[in-house]
């Protein structure tokens, strides 16, 4: 099963997952759409190795998934009437007669998944998130393409930047935690990266323009994660978080150029990658750790060490307890050698 958003590599997991299982001759059945494929009794497709050739290196889910904060909010309609969601998914699950449960989630479905298992669903969880804000691996897949894209358009953005002599600010996701931006920014040679975990003023990120122009370079490129905030001040909400759904955040990417042009009267542009950083194929590395995760997933089914997340724990690939990442999130610490290493870069990084 997948849920949450999507992410590349999701469709290497799946595959990762059927080939091992009949590597173990397992029979794999995949889940759609989510734990609402756990909600009516059709939702489901049996998957042989044959079915998932060809996916390694294909975007999105063959599985479909639901993006729907917690689903445990609310009773859900049936076939059956209006039930409990989490006795549903439990009786569904039990009326299939399946022996374990993959689920291949970001933090919401991996905090859902605990609960299941408490309830009793034998499974194991495998991390994604573009925003890299999973606990207890330094790695989630996804992440590292969506760094490659938001790269990718820093240098894209770089060259027009200079050539018109502009402020260009590319709004990148992660609205807890400013992965994206940390790594796209000083893989892109950005001037200045704003991050949820570092309140900016702008008065000192345009100071720093300014002293750029001086030098001659006189272009400058900003990257802001989407949940990146001033001092004092708040995020930019889009939509309020409301029962089941998480918060909607954009616009920081707007507010921070308006701002940077009113302060150094130079000619401001933004661009907001948005969801285009999680389409297209994953980078080798996604491919690797999806793969690596699926495959040792399986190993833990077969162990029936269940409750359990796969994790990357370079080099190794490990088992957790899913209840140590509940109610947690891996935002940048504030002495990590990346932040130092951006500072002696000479990027701004707002403060
Ligand atoms: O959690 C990953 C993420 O990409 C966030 O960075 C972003 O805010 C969110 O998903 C967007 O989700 P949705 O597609 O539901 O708007």
């Amino acid at each position: 099963m997948t849920g949450g958003g999507d992410a590349p590599g999701l469709n290497a997991v799946i595959r990762a997952v059927v080939k091992a299982g009949a590597s173990w001759n397992c029979e794999t059945i995949g889940i759609e759409d989510g734990f609402d494929g756990l909600l009516e009794r059709d939702r489901w497709r049996r998957l042989t190795p044959r079915d998932v050739t060809g996916i390694l290196r294909i975007g999105g889910t063959i599985l479909g998934t639901v993006n729907r904060g917690n689903p445990f909010a609310k009773p859900v309609q049936t076939s059956d009437g209006p039930r409990a969601y989490s006795d549903r998914c439990v009786e569904i699950f039990k009326d299939m007669k399946l022996d374990a449960l993959v689920v291949i989630g970001g933090d919401g479905t991996l905090a859902i998944s605990h609960e299941l298992y408490k309830l009793g669903i034998p499974l194991v969880g495998v991390p994604k998130t573009i925003d890299n804000d999973i606990v207890e691996t330094t790695n989630a897949f996804g992440f590292d393409t969506a760094v490659s894209f938001a790269t990718d358009a820093v240098d894209r953005l770089h060259t027009t930047a200079e050539a018109h002599q502009r402020v260009m600010i590319v709004e990148v996701m992660g609205r807890y935690a400013g992965w994206i931006a940390l790594y796209a920014g000083v893989a892109g040679g950005a001037d200045a990266i704003l991050v949820p975990e570092i309140p900016f003023d702008l008065e000192k990120v345009a100071a720093h323009i300014r002293t750029r122009d001086q030098c001659g370079a006189r272009f400058s490129i900003v990257v802001v994660a989407e949940g990146a905030k001033p001092v004092g001040g708040n995020v930019s909400l889009i939509q309020p978080a409301s029962t089941g759904y998480s918060e909607r955040l954009g616009g920081v990417g707007a507010a921070v150029a308006a701002r940077l042009q009113a302060l150094t009267g130079k000619e401001t542009r933004y661009v907001v990658l948005g969801h285009l950083q999680r389409g297209g194929a994953p980078t080798s590395f996604d491919r690797m750790l999806a793969t690596r995760f699926g495959a040792y997933a399986v190993e833990l089914v077969m162990q029936e060490n269940y409750g359990t997340m796969v994790a990357f724990r370079p080099p190794d690939i490990i088992g957790v307890p899913l209840e140590r990442i509940v109610g947690r999130t891996r935002t940048i610490p504030p002495d990590f050698d990346v932040v130092r290493s951006a500072r002696a870069m000479n990027i701004s990084l707002g403060d």
